[in-house]
């Protein structure tokens, strides 16, 4: 931790001097050392006498490993062993328990279980080498051999094997029961819609590979720098495979590039580079290669099928969702794709169906706003779609049928400030002005269209502790086993922390990433900033009351008879807040009390009684323009303007960036990301950068991005909710509800290329 630390607590300019409020733009606090690469990520931890694992991929998608011919690899100077399913070592639970804390109902992947192929790119072989050269060559070397099996990894061909699955997954809400009687109010109805939707399988890819550098002390434990977005995951999922206990096993993740989803559970590198590293009694480094990035969860494959109904008024009066996704042999993934149809628009009427296959594929994995990202562009585009059959403005129907209950429960939101959000981005965007004939703006070769969507996603709260500790010296340094996989958990939370005891950011220090830092939830479900952020404001206004009476104790204290409500943390001092110049330092206080380093913990447990009687979601309203060429087929997407609610924004900049980062993706979905099966050999063919299309500066111009003022202390104490993954919600649909309005064409897959833009096919 401490050459984090030092990182942290160098002085930079932009960290700022003086008062912080939490509500402000604040650039990180972790830039400087991400910039000037003082900050390490997984694979550049260095340790004495490393040993370097490279994994050797199945080639088949099912089947048996008949030989495995390691000769020539074993023969490269420099390699120490070709680790398999034949020779690792015994692994106390693989025959028993190997879940993770995130896994879906089902017996995970054991990677190295034994013989058994389940799908291609399943690793099959570890090599590890005195340098990454050798063991990289070597594993070109290793000779395999297979019996193949039938598999299938294609989901429209086997929809007469879709099930319901087990909802065991936390975060997981099966869709509710029917409310009142779809077929009959849908027959009934005078206007309605049917299509179907059809999304493909994308893939994470941040930009840190996946690694886990396993670094081993003298006396057998194990220091763990691993790729994840939760330590304490990792580091429990090691204890249990391995039979570790806590104190032999400790994981880091002080800086995390990227991930969405992706180290939401352990990976596979994990695995083998622990079982090296037991195997050889040497300190091993395993980093996937980019190909290999896409041999793990994935968003899955969907089909959905939306039905609308209404009066001719606009008022809704049917909705029916359904989706059937892939899942894998071993596991039930599972996501909430069909229940946002019943937690946005009034109806009486709803009815779900959500299931999934078991394909020859490894098993899916949340990406951002999981469900969300294609539940809502489905439904989303279907309301588009439903405005055009009422002659409406689609603006225009969605505040039809606005409502301040959760139709499918009757719930009341805890706050819902959707409206505003629907004002605030259609006056920006100019949206008055849209003609609603498709086809009716034109510049030059291009035609132009404005669509719309709205947004929505959960405001969830988890447990949490955090620890605070305030020393002599006026630092501040707060503590939770949280992780920021670059959203700006080190920036919010220090803001939080020096808002509450007003100090300096550069006073304050927030330490994550650590296995044996007090308990935090798994960095997902955009939870971080209202669960682990109420934990360090929790142990923040301890120390205050702590504080107050360390002053109530002073010789002739004006503070005696003081109150918490009497005072304020203010430049470092504690103040009355009628007599401002009535004031101790808190360095002062801490040296008349004699006390070096005054600690105060905090657990943050949601209130669920209260909770539960409410519907706690974000939401956002986008608005786009498109252009449009005919002639290619080629669509620019150029402005974006959204409006989130998000409960209280704490730092404007970082959840600005957080929303612009998700329309960029939005963009993406819509525009860019395909990944192409060959169902010959079940596996992704385009498995790089160069050939998995996403979008590059040139395709990403306006982008604007708004925040209703909203707070909810429902969901938190801070009032605030989440804002990590609402950015991508909706925007792929507003795009295809533009690309309507620009050429009359409605597509209901993603990505839009420039093929279905000329063709008009779906
Ligand atoms: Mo997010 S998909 O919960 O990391």
């Amino acid at each position: 931790m401490t050459d984090l630390i030092a990182a942290l607590n160098a002085p930079v300019a932009d960290r700022g001097t003086g008062p912080v409020r939490t509500g402000t733009p604040v650039s990180r606090v972790d830039g400087r050392a991400k910039v000037t690469g003082q900050a390490k990520y997984a694979a550049e931890h260095p340790a004495a006498d490393l040993a370097y694992g490279v994994v050797v991929s199945s080639p088949v998608a099912k089947g048996r490993i008949v030989s495995i011919d390691a000769r020539a690899a074993l023969a490269v100077a420099g390699v120490i062993e070709v680790i398999t399913h034949l020779n690792r070592p015994k692994i106390r639970s693989f025959d028993i328990a190997y879940k993770d804390m995130t896994a879906p109902a089902g017996a995970p992947f054991r990677p190295f279980y034994d013989d058994r192929v389940f799908y291609s790119g399943q690793p099959v072989a570890l090599v590890v080498a005195d340098t990454f050269e050798a063991a990289r060559y070597a594993a070109s070397l290793v000779e395999l051999e297979f019996e193949t099996e039938p598999f299938s990894t294609k989901l429209s061909a086997n929809l007469d094997r879709a099930y319901k699955p087990k909802p065991l997954k936390a975060g997981f809400e099966p869709p509710p029961s029917e409310k009142g009687d779809f077929d009959q109010a849908y027959a009934a109805a005078p206007v309605k819609m049917d299509a179907e939707f059809y999304s493909g399988v994308e893939h994470h890819n941040p930009m840190e590979m996946f690694a886990s550098t396993v670094i081993r002390g003298d006396d057998g434990h194990l220091t763990i720098y691993d790729k994840t977005q939760s330590s304490q995951n990792s580091r429990w999922y090691v204890s249990h495979v391995f039979g570790l206990s806590k104190n032999k096993v400790t994981v880091r993740n002080p800086y995390v590039g990227g991930a969405f989803g992706s180290g939401l559970r352990p990976q596979y590198q994990l695995t083998l580079a622990v079982m090296a590293a037991l195997h050889l009694k040497r300190s091993v480094r395993v980093v996937l290669t980019r190909q290999q990035m896409f041999t793990f969860g994935h968003r899955p494959e969907t089909l959905q099928r939306v039905k609308l109904a209404a009066d001719s008024d606009g008022t809704l009066r049917a909705i029916y969702h359904q989706a059937i996704a892939e899942t894998s042999q071993v596991e039930d993934y599972v996501e909430v794709v069909v229940n946002w149809s019943g937690l946005l628009y009034a109806c009486d009427n709803i009815k779900f169906d959500y299931k999934v296959v078991k394909l020859d594929q490894y098993t899916p994995i949340d990406m951002r706003a999981p469900g969300a990202a294609h539940g809502v562009h489905a439904l989303e585009i279907a309301m588009d779609e439903l405005a055009y059959e009422l002659k409406m403005d689609p603006l225009a129907l969605r505040l039809k049928n606005y409502t301040d209950k959760s139709p499918a429960d009757d719930k009341p939101y805890s706050s819902k400030e959707l409206r505003a959000c629907y004002a605030l981005a259609s006056e920006k965007f100019g949206w008055a002005d849209r003609p609603l004939e498709p086809r009716s703006m034109r510049e030059g070769t291009e035609l132009i269209g404005w669509g719309m969507a709205t947004g929505v996603w959960d405001a969830m709260t988890m447990f949490a502790r955090a620890s605070a500790v305030l020393h002599a010296d006026g630092r501040l340094v707060v503590s939770s086993a949280a992780t920021d996989i670059g959203t700006g958990t080190y920036t919010v939370m220090a803001m939080i922390a020096a808002e509450a005891l007003g100090l300096p950011l550069e006073d304050v220090t927030f330490q994550l990433g650590d296995s044996t830092l007090p308990v935090a939830p798994i960095e997902g479900g955009s939870s971080h900033v209202s669960t682990v952020g109420s934990a360090v404001i929790g142990a923040c206004q301890k120390l205050q009351k702590t504080l107050l009476k360390h002053a109530q104790k002073l010789t002739d204290s004006p503070f005696a008879k003081a109150k918490m409500k009497d005072v304020e943390f203010v430049d470092g001092q504690l103040r009355l807040k009628r007599e401002p110049s009535t004031a101790v330092a808190l360095t002062a206080l801490l040296n008349d009390s004699g006390v070096v380093r005054l600690e105060e913990k905090f657990l943050m447990l949601p209130n669920m009684l209260k909770q539960r009687k409410f519907r706690r979601m974000v939401h956002s309203a986008v608005f786009v323009e498109v252009r449009v060429d005919e002639e290619t087929g080629t669509v620019r997407v150029m402005r974006v303007t959204t409006a989130v609610a998000a409960g209280k924004i704490m730092n404007l900049k970082t959840a600005t960036s957080q929303v612009t980062g998700g329309i960029v993706w939005g963009i993406s979905q819509a525009l860019h990301e395909e990944s192409y099966t060959d169902h010959q050999f079940g596996r992704f063919m385009n498995h790089n950068l160069a050939e998995y299309h996403v979008p590059v500066n040139a395709d990403i111009h306006a982008m604007d991005v708004i925040f209703a003022n909203e707070e909810d202390y429902i969901v938190s104490k801070l009032g605030a909710k989440g804002v990590g993954e609402i950015g991508i919600v909706g925007v792929a649909a507003a795009i295809s509800n533009a690309i309507w309005h620009a050429t009359g064409k409605r597509l209901r897959s993603t990505p839009m290329t420039p093929d279905k833009v000329l063709l008009g096919e779906p």
